[in-house]
């Protein structure tokens, strides 16, 4: 039996690892060994500090529940989930809109309406906005009939699901008609900061960073023959816009609230204009580019089978 040491426990694990029959999983935890040996030794990691962070991830693991996603936060806040989609990108076949984060609030069981629909039960007076825009390919082409998937948050900087894991509020599922154009009727966002009362919240007030993102609305956009596109709006005039807490706000996603558009398809409405292109669908999107999940679904896939 050799002796291991701190420069050869390396290769002693690859080596160990190699019997792996799946390639991309054997790729993967290959590096994942590799890099996380090197962080250990780049910082000199000390028995105390890895147990802190064990305990770490055990809080973040407990904090989930079938409303609230923790890694998905922890994902986020770390730039990770930022990095994914942007590798996903690359992937596409031709450059449409720009992707942003799905996020941990993202819900599969939104109801669907009809075009101009309002998807905020309460509207506080001068609030509401119009949301509208076309769906087309890159060449402009209009898609008709693509599902265009939205949601918020309240007017105080929560979701449906953190005021009531039952309730649905400020989100829904419209369709575009023969012009590719989708009207949705809701609420000016507003940004808000990430759930602070976790783990994820205690790393990044450790870090004295504010936590907070600019305010946006979620995207979910699918037509048959396209890649899916996961995005955001984000109001050019947040002061976040350029520090968002999860790394998901961009220039090119950003929009105005305009107050008389005379393309609005709602008048006497302030309005937002988001027009969405899509890439014809390729090889790379067989498997979803989603990064994030509905909560829920994450641990009804993590829960044993039943018998
Ligand atoms: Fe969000």
């Amino acid at each position: 039996m050799r002796e291991l040491t701190p420069e050869t426990i390396t290769d002693a694990v690859l080596e160990q690892m190699a019997t792996t029959s799946d390639p991309r999983l054997k790729e993967i935890m290959a590096a994942a060994v590799k890099h996380l040996h090197d962080f250990a030794r780049e910082v000199n990691l000390t028995p105390g500090e890895w147990i802190k962070g064990i305990e770490f991830m055990t809080l973040v693991g407990k904090m989930c529940t079938p409303a609230r996603q923790e890694f998905i936060l922890l994902s986020d806040t770390l730039g990770l989930s930022a990095l994914v989609n942007g590798l996903h990108d690359k992937t596409a076949l031709e450059e449409g809109t720009h992707t942003s984060l799905l996020g941990p609030f993202y819900r599969e069981a939104s109801p669907r309406l009809s075009a101009g629909s309002q998807i905020a039960r309460h509207v506080k007076p001068g609030s509401e906005c119009v949301l509208y825009g076309r769906v087309t390919d890159i060449k402009d082409k209009p898609l008709a009939n693509a599902t265009v998937s939205v949601w918020q948050t309240s007017a105080d900087g929560l979701y449906d699901i953190q005021e009531n894991p039952t309730a649905t509020d400020y989100r829904g599922v419209f369709t575009t008609d023969a012009e590719g154009l989708y009207v949705v009727r809701t609420v000016r966002p507003c940004g808000y900061s990430i759930p602070m009362d976790g783990p994820v919240g205690n790393m990044v007030k450790a870090q004295a960073r504010h936590g907070m993102r600019p305010a946006h609305i979620h995207f979910l956009v699918g037509s048959p023959g396209y890649r899916e596109l996961v995005t955001a709006l984000y109001l050019r005039d947040d002061p976040h816009l350029a520090d968002d807490v999860v790394f998901g706000s961009s220039d090119d996603l950003a929009v105005d609230i305009v107050p008389d558009d005379p393309q609005s398809p709602v008048k006497g409405v302030p309005s937002i204009r988001f027009d969405l292109r899509l890439s014809r669908e390729g090889e790379a999107d067989r498997t979803s580019g989603r990064v994030g999940s509905d909560p829920s679904a994450i641990l009804k896939e993590a829960a044993p089978a039943a018998h």
